[in-house]
């Protein structure tokens, strides 16, 4: 018996002629199988080691992980260099489309070489060394993937800050990571509209107190202020360096990249990368899960460097494996619905890696708009950041796929690193809405309260659910939380600290198969068209503003966005005699600068009274319920179960 309707429908076996071409066979997870370490040497060996490693694990210091012990190596030679020395100089690396129609640019693996090693020799005359941090926040231009391929090459980390984020979310990342440099643009794109980017750079700037140098990209032609001898043109300082730069080789463990995340607190978490493992992971999961043929493949993922999907499969990933890419600058209804359709065709896309969130919002504007394009191009489809509902899962194969392209539903992390949960595409029979299995050199598994795995199989419609965990290290994990070892600890290795393990913080269930159903976070993190947003950070935005009391937010269930952020707000005796629909107004609008836009709540009800427990705790469950207008679940531990009847009328 099937555990839900989803699985009643037949799983989608690769097609024999993926399967016959495919990168990946079955032989990939029986290597693993034999000896995990023995593989992860072999796909280590991958990239080019100036120095060899002597171990490929190092577990004793756990949960600090030490991959490819000794080895040293330099990221941006293997992301770009090395192509340009095997003969690949002229082979495109960045089909870049900017938001503007028309405003597109192809960049060659020897450019890259050029612009990146321009680029390397510009920092280091502005005194950056290895370890230093640089904050990028820039658009999706090309400058953006060279910057932190320059960072990478000098060894400096880069702590890439969305775009979209405000200046306040921008200043405590940099302050937070003790940022030398900012690189920013002039502005940027936004739905046909230039809106400044620099302006939030000095706020920011002036509210810290280590940044020596802002380097600006000239993208909108838009007025900025300018501080002299602090702020210098990108193409001042760039253009004029030379295309010269012999890259170092650094230490397997040197630290890559700082990308901060949300957490179950207001405080953002500084997530550290280091170089060898993340690399050697980003690399193999890119050319074993999206097949890519180097030499015929243009890949697409619509992700934002600002995210760490960009990161692994925008950057490292493809540009490791000599891959041609779309990069797309702008969103995708600018100027129409059928933009990325357009670019599709116009590339001739073969692999599309998105959002469900996206696929929704295609879904509703309907196969009219596609089924203008050509969309023959796409040979494999894949999906990202938040379960992907089993209906659009097909519409996707179906609309975008022609009924023929495999899907790979890929689950991992900022924390992660990389895909550690996805099919193969030519090995894994899929079921929609299920990322199926761990990767070949990964361990994952979904337990109890008390640790014991459940028994794959044995769902039959009862639908138990666990915790995720991953059970053993793998390459490309976080190596800590920048400047705060404990909460690292705390945060992904307490839950079953006497075993060892890592908690994702995601709920999943076995189905019939033993495949992996994820069912989304279990902490207080909220997923909003696959951005993670914290209800702890939107909270303290709220309770920022002098008329807020209390705050309490939930995400609720949302057909189109995954979840959406709805909060329940206390006023203060002054402010509840004011005007309630203004005050609402002012409040989201307060969300939208303290953090950005996408936190700003779908919802604010301003009630008397939130629920809490004798310990004061919010129960969040409980406001959940009331957000997606269901029954009340068990209300026994509340102080005062009379608070709903108030919190009821006030919706
Ligand atoms: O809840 C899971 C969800 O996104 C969370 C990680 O978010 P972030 O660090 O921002 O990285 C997103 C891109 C990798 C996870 O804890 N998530 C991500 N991918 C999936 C997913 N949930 C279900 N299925 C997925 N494929």
């Amino acid at each position: 018996m099937p555990d839900t309707p989803a699985e009643v429908a037949a799983s989608f076996p690769p097609p024999a002629g993926f399967a016959e071409q495919a990168n990946a066979s079955a032989e990939l997870y029986e290597q693993a199988e034999r000896d995990r370490l023995a593989f992860w040497a072999e796909q280590a060996r991958r990239l080019h080691w100036a120095t060899p490693f002597t171990e490929v694990l190092d577990w004793s210091d756990a949960p600090v992980a030490k991959w490819f012990v000794g080895g040293r190596l330099n990221v941006a030679y293997n992301c770009v260099d090395r192509h340009v020395e095997a003969g690949h100089g002229d082979r495109v690396a960045i089909h870049w489309v900017g938001e503007p129609v028309d405003d597109e640019r192809t960049i060659t693996y020897a450019q890259l070489q050029d612009e990146v090693s321009r680029a390397a020799n510009a920092l280091t005359e502005l005194g950056l060394v290895a370890g230093d941090r640089v904050a990028i926040y820039l658009p999706m231009i090309p400058e953006a993937i060279v910057a932190m391929l320059a960072c990478a090459r000098l060894g400096a980390m880069h702590s890439v800050v969305f775009a979209g984020f405000s200046a306040s979310a921008l200043t405590a990342r940099i302050q937070d990571a003790q940022a030398k440099l900012v690189i920013t643009a002039d502005g940027q794109y936004r739905r046909g509209k230039a809106a400044s980017l620099k302006a939030a750079v000095d706020e920011a700037v002036a509210a810290s107190d280590s940044v020596e140098h802002v380097l600006v990209v000239r993208r909108t032609g838009i007025d900025v202020d300018w501080t002299d001898g602090r702020d210098l043109w990108w193409h001042d300082v760039v253009n004029d360096a030379s295309p010269q730069h012999d890259p170092e080789a650094f230490d397997s463990e040197h630290p890559l990249f700082l990308l901060y995340t949300s957490g179950t607190t207001g405080k953002p978490k500084g997530i550290v990368h280091t170089t060898g493992g993340y690399l050697t992971q980003s690399s193999y999961t890119h050319v074993n899960v999206f097949d890519v043929k180097p030499e015929r493949d243009v890949f697409w993922c619509t992700a934002d460097i600002g995210w760490v999907t960009g990161h692994t499969y925008i950057v490292y990933g493809p540009l490791s494996n000599g891959v041609t890419q779309v990069v797309y600058e702008g969103t995708p209804t600018s100027p129409d619905e059928h933009r990325h359709f357009q670019i599709i065709e116009k590339y001739g896309v073969t692999i599309y890696y998105t959002a469900p969130t996206l696929i929704r919002t295609f879904m509703k504007l309907g196969r009219q708009i596609p089924a203008e394009h050509d969309l023959s191009s796409l040979r494999l489809l894949g999906s990202v950041g938040e379960p992907i509902n089993p209906e659009a899962w097909r519409w996707y194969r179906t609309v975008f796929g022609a009924d023929r392209t495999p899907i790979v539903d890929t689950w991992w992390q900022t924390e992660t690193g990389s895909i550690m949960i996805s099919p193969l595409p030519g090995v894994t029979s899929t079921k929609p809405g299920s990322a199926m299995t761990p990767l070949p050199g990964i361990s994952a598994m979904i337990v109890d309260d008390e640790g014991n795995q459940l028994q794959p199989g044995t769902g039959h419609g009862e639908q138990v659910s666990g915790y995720l965990v991953l059970d053993k290290p793998w390459p490309s994990m976080l190596r800590g939380i920048w400047g705060d070892p404990e909460r690292f600890t705390e945060t992904y290795w307490s839950r079953f600290a006497e075993r060892g393990w890592y908690f994702a913080g995601d709920g999943a269930r076995y189905g019939s198969d033993g495949e992996i159903w994820v069912l989304g976070r279990i902490d207080d993190v909220m997923n909003v068209s696959g951005h993670r947003i914290s209800t702890a950070e939107v909270e303290s935005a709220l309770v920022g503003h002098s008329g807020v009391a209390e705050a309490a937010v939930v995400g609720a269930t949302d057909e189109q966005t995954g979840q959406a952020i709805c909060a329940f707000v206390i006023l203060k005796a002054r402010a509840a005699n004011e005007d309630r629909d203004q005050m609402v107004d002012e409040l989201r609008k307060q969300v939208a600068t303290e953090i950005s836009p996408i936190a700003r709540p779908r919802e604010i009800h301003v009630v008397p009274e939130l629920p809490k427990t004798r310990s004061g705790k919010i129960m969040r469950r409980l406001l959940r319920d009331v957000a997606e207008g269901r029954e009340l679940g068990d209300t026994s531990t509340l102080v005062d179960p009379s608070v709903f009847e108030a919190i009821r009328a006030s919706k």
